[in-house]
């Protein structure tokens, strides 16, 4: 099994993605609709977390169409099942994955996590059919400018920089994928990003804070925060008036030949 840095199994992980589909819904049907998801389109959504996106999908695409979720850990996609959602434990590095199978392929926030993650790029590139589209979205890291000014938040967002990368992931990805998808021999490719803006009391800044809540044990143990530095920065979130940019979510898309 891949490494993944926030399990599913601590108890308001489910609250950390339902914010994180708040905060990136949009941008994403957005980026999708363009391409021009309809009735009968084949859709595999990779990592699919809470499974806003995968839900979405089959509204889109209808009785004549399908969805696969997937995810390494399921348990919020298993409702999905009962509205007719193909949910699948699955690992996008080595479990067995049709070929030449979808109209679309999507996932966000995810290869950022993998280490292997030109392996997992190949395998969903692979599972397009001729001419389908693939969309990857990933981040890139937040600035350290906030207001009002809070001198601990540049090493705390350090911090979870250095947990990421520790752990094989790359919190930059977003800004490498329009040449991977280019270097994998797409066409059409291109991309655009969004950066949502982090007010205290808002899903966004929910979504940051519970993310460092998740990791905070393991950065602190570390050695690159203390517990009162992080302490400082979460009550200063929390804190009405509290404004700062989230990651720029970069949404790159491309096609496989006709
Ligand atoms: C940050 S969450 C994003 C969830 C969802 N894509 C979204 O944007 O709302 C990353 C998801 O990728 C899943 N994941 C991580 N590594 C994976 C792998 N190797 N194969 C499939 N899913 C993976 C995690 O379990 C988690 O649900």
């Amino acid at each position: 099994m891949s490494e993944y840095l926030f399990e599913q199994a601590w108890e308001r992980e489910r609250r950390r993605l339902d914010a994180l589909g708040t905060m990136y819904d949009p941008g994403s049907f957005a980026a999708i609709e363009r391409l021009g998801i309809g009735p009968g389109w084949r859709c595999l959504e990779v990592g699919a977390g809470s499974g806003t996106i995968a839900r979405w999908m089959k509204t889109k695409v209808g009785a004549t169409g399908t969805v696969v979720a997937t995810d390494l850990d399921p348990r919020f996609l298993e409702p999905l099942g009962a509205e007719d959602v193909d949910v699948r434990r699955h690992d996008i590095v080595q479990d067995p994955l049709e070929e030449s199978a979808y109209d679309l392929v999507h996932a966000r926030a995810v290869l950022q996590h993998i280490p292997q993650r030109d392996v997992a790029l190949a395998r969903m590139i692979r599972a397009l059919r001729p001419g389908g589209w693939i969309v990857i979205e990933d981040i890139t890291s937040p600035s350290p400018l906030c207001h009002p000014e809070l001198p601990v938040w540049a090493k705390v967002l350090g911090a979870v920089d250095a947990g990421l990368r520790r752990n094989g992931a790359d919190p930059d990805l977003g800004l490498r994928l329009h040449a991977m998808l280019s270097a994998a021999g797409l066409r059409d490719v291109d991309c655009s990003g969004r950066v949502a803006i982090l007010h205290s009391g808002t899903p966004s800044i929910e979504f940051v804070l519970l993310s460092i809540e998740h990791i905070g044990d393991r950065m602190v143990a570390a050695g690159a925060v203390t517990a009162d530095e992080l302490d400082q920065a979460l009550l200063a979130l929390r804190n009405p008036g509290f404004t700062t940019a989230a990651a720029t979510m970069i949404a790159a898309w491309g096609r496989a030949a006709s």
